[in-house]
């Protein structure tokens, strides 16, 4: 078998790397919660919201702390929030208390298919590797109603590598704006919009809005 055969394009996930991630991330709930609450999304969850089918409800898969789920929710809209880490699942409660909550796995979501007029998936898939990714975005499409909308948002880069968190540490894959769409396309999703944009937070991040067809 050539070399190229066995190449697969992207850095192997060493095993355990998401409960490695996710355990790092409950160790570490409160504190990323308070690092994080005061960044605004709110050019985007304004373009997402406008774009959203009337009075659907809408899944933050991913939602960490719930500082997205707590604006959602404020700004009047029905939400259900998902995170793999019991603790950031705590966080969200207490900072969306509306909203109900799940602690479940983007890659499995737990939900009847056409349940939600729109998927938040914002810096979810960063801990994912391309097969992961293409999975969890199948699951968003399926959970989505007709017409609803997916919002992804990860880091751009190439590679994957472990990075310190507190006194573990987290995997994280980079990915490029044509890998992205093609993941999105291949799942069934029309694009909206797709830019490589300077993050709210740090570096660039890619962020891509797709329609479900009717
Ligand atoms: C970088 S944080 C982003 C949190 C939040 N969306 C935000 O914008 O602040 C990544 C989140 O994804 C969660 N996560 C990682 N892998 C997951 C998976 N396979 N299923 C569900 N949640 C996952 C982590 O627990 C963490 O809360």
């Amino acid at each position: 078998m050539s070399k190229g055969h066995l190449s697969s394009g992207w850095a192997a996930t060493p095993v355990g790397a998401v409960t490695e991630t996710v355990a790092a991330y409950d160790l570490g709930a409160e504190e990323y919660s308070q690092r994080f609450a005061s960044v605004d999304f709110q050019r985007y969850l304004m373009t997402f919201l406008n774009e959203l089918p009337a009075r659907s409800v809408v899944l933050d898969a991913g939602c960490g702390p719930g500082r997205d789920l707590a604006r959602l929710s404020n700004l009047g809209r029905a939400v259900v929030g998902l995170d793999l880490s019991s603790g950031m699942i705590s966080c969200a409660r207490r900072a969306a208390p509306r909203a109900q909550l799940a602690n479940g796995d983007v890659r499995f979501l737990p939900f009847a298919g056409s349940t939600f007029g729109g998927v938040w998936h914002c810096a979810s898939l960063v801990h994912l590797s391309p097969p992961d990714v293409t999975r969890a975005v199948t699951e968003a499409r399926r959970v989505l109603l007709p017409n609803g909308v997916l919002f992804l948002s990860v880091a751009s880069g190439e590679g994957a590598e472990w990075r310190p968190a507190g006194n573990g540490r987290r995997w994280f894959h980079y990915y490029r704006l044509s890998q992205l769409i093609r993941i999105v396309e291949q799942a069934g999703l029309v694009v909206l919009s797709a830019a490589e944009e300077p993050g709210i937070a740090h570096g660039k991040w890619i962020n891509i809005f797709s329609r479900k067809s009717a």
